[in-house]
């Protein structure tokens, strides 16, 4: 096992009725922002019950944080807090507006560009402290410092380091209304977030490896109830736990992790707008594919817990555990290959080009780069 140092302050408010609490966890007097996308949550209730616990609060609404949110608009909205003086953020929406609103905390007290601190994390000084009601499972924004933060003008996607939210609140009853496309691709981002941390090496730790497949395994288990029954309360509030779970770095303590999935998923979203969770859909059955043979210990025990794979020879289950993997994923409603989703031979070539710009190698290995991009796409056209 690797050293770690483990901190996660988040306070995390889950269950029916939750969304009343933010009375007690916004200070008061503080000048508030409460930050929105494109409106959803004036369809299913959210913004009613939010109005309403915040009755008698001085705040401001900033709407239209878009999914893969756009440093063009948060910029707009940097500004505006300090037009107003904000001094408290909360984000109500899927993980694209809470990650849009770690930014707008970091950028606010910054003098430069917000873009800067996208590139340049060591650049991020006081953040304004933020809170928020999350609406999608998917992401663990709620729960985690990390957000992703996307240029319209450059056509880029890059993660960052920002914050913990101080609480996150979690009524899995405002999932309800998420269409089923939504749903199948927040399940696969919640699986990939649990592969990212375990697809490396064996031996670590046996305590984070079964924390990590009973995620999965849970994930395998509701996947039809989720798909077919977005009012089931239950279905609902597992898949949700499921999903802060998989990166609040509960699963991460002492072990190696990979990420290369992601880095090429964002690139797939940059360049041609596909949503996060069904570009690792696609490209981590590649990714197996193409690793194989440095992934293989950790690939056999995974195709053994998580789908009773145990005949033939390694290499015959390694390739049923791939198989099985993409199967999930379609099982899903997600297609699995770049053809399906009209993506082809110029995208490729252009995430290998940016890898070999930028000088990146991903993955435990630290051998995920543009060639190794390319040949994981290839192996999924
Ligand atoms: O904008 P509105 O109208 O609210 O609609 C949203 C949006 O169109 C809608 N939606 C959200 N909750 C809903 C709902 N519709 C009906 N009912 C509800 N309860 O769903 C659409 C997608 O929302 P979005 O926030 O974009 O989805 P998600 O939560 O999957 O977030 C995706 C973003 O998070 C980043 C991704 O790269 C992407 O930019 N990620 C953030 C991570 C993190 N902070 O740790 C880790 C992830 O790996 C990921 O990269
Ligand atoms: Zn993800």
């Amino acid at each position: 096992m690797n050293n770690f140092v483990f901190r996660n302050p988040t306070k995390l408010i889950f269950g029916k009725g939750t969304i009343a609490c933010l009375a007690d966890e916004i200070p008061a007097g503080c000048k508030l922002m409460v930050t929105f996308g494109g409106g959803s949550v004036k369809k299913n209730g959210v913004y009613e019950q939010v109005t309403a616990a915040l009755k008698g609060r001085d705040y401001i609404e900033f709407w239209g944080i878009e999914p893969n949110p756009k440093i063009e608009t948060l910029r707009k909205a940097v500004e505006q807090c300090r037009r107003w003086g904000v001094d408290f953020l909360l984000a109500v929406g899927g993980g694209s507006v809470l990650d849009g609103t770690k930014l707008i905390a970091a950028a606010v007290k910054y003098h430069g560009d917000a873009w800067d601190l996208v590139r340049n994390n060591a650049l991020i000084g006081e953040i304004l402290p933020f809170g928020d009601v999350m609406t999608l499972p998917a992401t663990a924004s709620e729960m985690n410092r990390n957000a992703v933060i996307s240029s319209i003008e450059t056509k880029e996607k890059f993660g960052m380091k920002v914050d913990y939210p101080r609480f996150s609140i979690l009524d899995p009853q405002t999932t309800f209304s998420l269409p089923r496309y939504q749903r199948a691709a927040g399940m696969a981002d919640t699986f990939i977030h649990v592969m990212e941390q375990y697809m490396t090496v064996t031996g670590e730790s046996p305590l984070m490896d079964r924390w990590s497949e009973g995620i999965l395994q849970t994930l395998v288990e509701i996947a039809p109830s989720v798909l077919e029954h977005a009012d089931d309360y239950d279905s609902m509030a597992n898949y949700m736990l499921c999903a802060t779970m998989g990166l609040n770095g509960f699963i991460a303590m002492g072990v190696t992790e990979d990420w290369a999935t992601h880095q090429i998923g964002h690139e797939l979203t940059a360049i041609n707008g596909l949503t996060h969770g069904h570009t690792l859909a696609i490209v981590f059955p590649g990714l197996l594919k193409v690793l194989r043979d440095q992934k293989m210990g950790k690939i056999l025990q995974y195709g053994e817990r998580v789908w009773g794979i145990h005949d033939g020879t390694p290499e015959e289950r390694a390739a049923r555990t791939i198989d099985a993997t993409e199967n999930f994923f379609r099982s899903l409603g997600l297609q699995t290959r770049l053809h399906e989703v009209g993506i082809g031979e110029d995208t490729i070539l252009e995430i290998e080009r940016r890898f070999n710009e930028r000088g990146v190698a991903f993955g435990e290995g630290h051998n995920v780069n543009g060639t190794v991009a390319r040949q994981i796409l290839e192996a999924v056209k």
